[in-house]
């Protein structure tokens, strides 16, 4: 090793040792006599001193040429610092090092990105000298947590029996509702492999093999659109289980999420996490992955919306839509007449054609422009449904049940955002369950996997498979973390005659099921037993426990928005001759 020690293990207890450190110049002050370093390195910082009579005029000297994020090696040694100069928020701050050598190791140019700044320019100069912003303490922390997350995780799940098994990058589809990621065979002209969306069906596959539990850390590539929360290249905490059902599988979970958060984030997590329908999360929150960490519940008033004389209320309310409405709660401090205007447009953005409101005077009386369309005996009673007190404002969207999902969805957390309604260290664990097998995909005419096409419909549902697809439910599970689905899993189908139903109801013929599935279903005939999983987002736990808002944050080379990166500049051109080789010709 060049060096005895790292920059965070200096303390009192080495003084009057002599000592080698190395690491990057994180700052430097000339005091006239001597020159003042800041050390850094992923461990820490220790302020190296250069100055007589320690340190030789040529080493004071040499030191004068140091420049950020040079790279040194330096002997000396450990001093406590002078009376009144320690530094409490530093690990090593009671002490200096009083250099007597030093070694220039390497230089560094103008670093674009400050490793030693707390503040980070943009992002994409960030990506691009992506190996200064991982420099950055904030950086570290968060890849160290995250390393510190896979590493309990692996720990919990090998504690509990499960088998790490790897499986196949290349690969066929494995759908999830994404593209592919493609890649040319050169040995098997026109052929390509598909890039796997999640191992799932390697997974059922272990299963059959008699493997019982399986974990992976698996590395998932779809080719979406991208947001925030979602990269094209992702990893997954990928977990399946022989002879369980849904309980057994959240089971395991519960337990791995409490000893995280407790660990990692010092919360006790009360198992079982809460659990709630997708009907009553839609009914509620209107959504299906809903943030908990505060009320603001959405409430149907439907019924007393038919009742009103209020041309849109009671025209949607009579012809099936819905008027469902939130009480933003001591909102009316927070919004005048012009920023209920600003929550108009903002859910316009979401589908809704408009935002009835009502303000809660000091009396308890609903007004509003619109209160003359009610009489005083209905605006009680909508007061009332809404629980409704002075300096609340209620808020309404008229419309299907999809669009007042939505709108109010985005409309509740914009508002519980700007009202601080939450702590920024409070996290909510909970699970969403039977979500239906399938959605209407109203374009294309045709049903949807909600899930993935080898999701088990709820055992009493089975028969809705012949008589109504849309109402079964699944035997399905999203775990749900401060609004965010961090996880979702499944109990499969492990009958071949359940999955050929299944694929046809997605409209995937027999035909098509053979080519694209036909192994799952051989292999469903050779003694598959009932099984199920689960695969937890680690990008995502990672952004979460670490209270950050951007998944690139949580991911050392992340890709941008546009699926690109900033610092290989992948994608690229490729040679004309591996082109020829794959038989590849481009087009203009
Ligand atoms: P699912 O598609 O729900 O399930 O994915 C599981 C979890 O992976 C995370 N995730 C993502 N994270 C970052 N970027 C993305 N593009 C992205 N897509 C998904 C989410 C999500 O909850 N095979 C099934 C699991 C199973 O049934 O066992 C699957 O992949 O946190
Ligand atoms: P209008 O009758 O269109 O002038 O609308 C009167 C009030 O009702 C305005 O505050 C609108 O924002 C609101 N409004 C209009 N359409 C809807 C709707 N579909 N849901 C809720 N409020 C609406």
């Amino acid at each position: 090793m060049l060096r005895t020690h790292t920059c965070g293990q200096l303390s009192e207890k080495l003084e009057g040792e002599t000592v080698t450190l190395c690491g990057w110049v994180d700052s430097y002050r000339d005091h006239g006599g001597g020159l003042f370093v800041d050390l850094r390195d992923r461990y820490g910082i220790t302020q190296v001193v250069f100055n007589p009579p320690d340190s030789t005029s040529e080493v004071i000297e040499a030191s004068k040429s140091l420049r950020a994020e040079y790279v040194i090696r330096v002997t000396g040694k450990v001093a406590p610092r002078p009376e009144g100069m320690a530094n409490k928020r530093l690990a090593t701050g009671a002490i200096e090092l009083r250099a007597t050598t030093l070694e220039l190791l390497n230089k560094c140019l103008t670093p674009p990105v400050s490793p030693s700044s707390d503040e980070a320019p943009g992002e994409d100069l960030r990506l691009k000298y992506r190996y200064l912003d991982l420099r950055r303490a904030e950086m570290q922390k968060t890849m160290l947590l995250r390393a510190a997350l896979i590493k309990d995780m692996r720990d919990y799940f090998a504690e509990h029996d499960f088998v790490d098994v790897e499986t196949p990058i290349l690969g066929r589809s494995t759908p999830e509702g994404a593209r592919d990621y493609l890649v040319p065979s050169r040995v098997h002209r026109n052929m390509f492999y598909a890039l796997p969306q999640s191992p799932q069906l390697y997974k059922q596959i272990l299963m059959i093999a008699g493997y019982d539990r399986y974990i992976q850390v698996a590395r998932c590539f779809r080719d979406e659109d991208l947001r925030a929360d979602r990269q094209p290249e992702f990893t997954q905490l990928d977990a399946e289980m022989s002879f369980v059902d849904s309980n057994d599988v959240m089971g395991i979970i519960d337990g791995l999420i409490a000893g995280l958060a407790k660990k990692h984030l010092g919360i006790e997590v009360a198992t079982p996490l809460p659990r709630m329908t997708y009907d009553e999360a839609m009914e509620r929150y209107g959504h299906d992955a809903p943030d908990l960490r505060f009320g603001m519940e959405i409430v149907d008033c439907t019924d007393l919306a038919a009742e009103a004389e209020f041309r849109v209320f009671h025209s949607v309310a009579t012809s099936g839509g819905r008027v469902r409405a939130i009480n933003a709660k001591k909102g009316t401090e927070q919004y005048s007449r012009r920023g209920i205007d600003g929550l108009t447009e903002f859910v316009g953005e979401y589908g809704a054609k408009g935002l009835a409101w009502f303000r809660v005077e000091e009396d308890g009386s609903l007004n509003s422009t619109i209160a003359k369309n009610f009489t005083p005996e209905l605006l009680k009673r909508i007061g009332e449904r809404l629980n409704a007190e002075p300096g609340d404002l209620l808020l309404f969207v008229a419309d299907s049940f999809a669009v007042t999902c939505k709108a109010l969805y985005a409309l509740r957390s914009k508002i519980a955002r700007e009202m601080k309604l939450y702590e920024p260290g409070q996290m909510n664990f909970s699970w969403v369950v039977e979500f239906p097998m399938f959605e209407r995909d109203e374009e294309e005419a045709r049903w949807q996997a909600m899930h993935h096409p080898f999701t088990a419909p709820r055992d009493q549902d089975l028969e809705l498979l012949d008589t109504d697809p849309g109402n079964c439910r699944a035997k399905a599970y999203d775990l749900v973390v401060n609004g965010y689905e961090a996880g979702g899993g499944t109990i499969r189908i492990h009958d071949n005659k359940i999955q050929s139903k299944v694929f046809s109801l997605l409209g995937i013929d027999e035909e098509t099921a053979k080519d694209r599935f036909g192994f799952l279903l051989d292999a469903l005939q050779y003694g598959a037993p009932p099984h199920g999983g689960i695969a937890l987002g680690i990008d995502r736990c990672v952004m979460l426990f670490a209270q950050l808002e951007n998944i690139r944050d949580c991911i050392a080379f992340p890709k941008t928005q546009k699926a690109t990166d900033l610092m290989t500049e992948a994608p690229g051109e490729v040679d004309a001759k591996q082109l020829r080789e794959l038989a590849i010709k481009l087009v203009e």
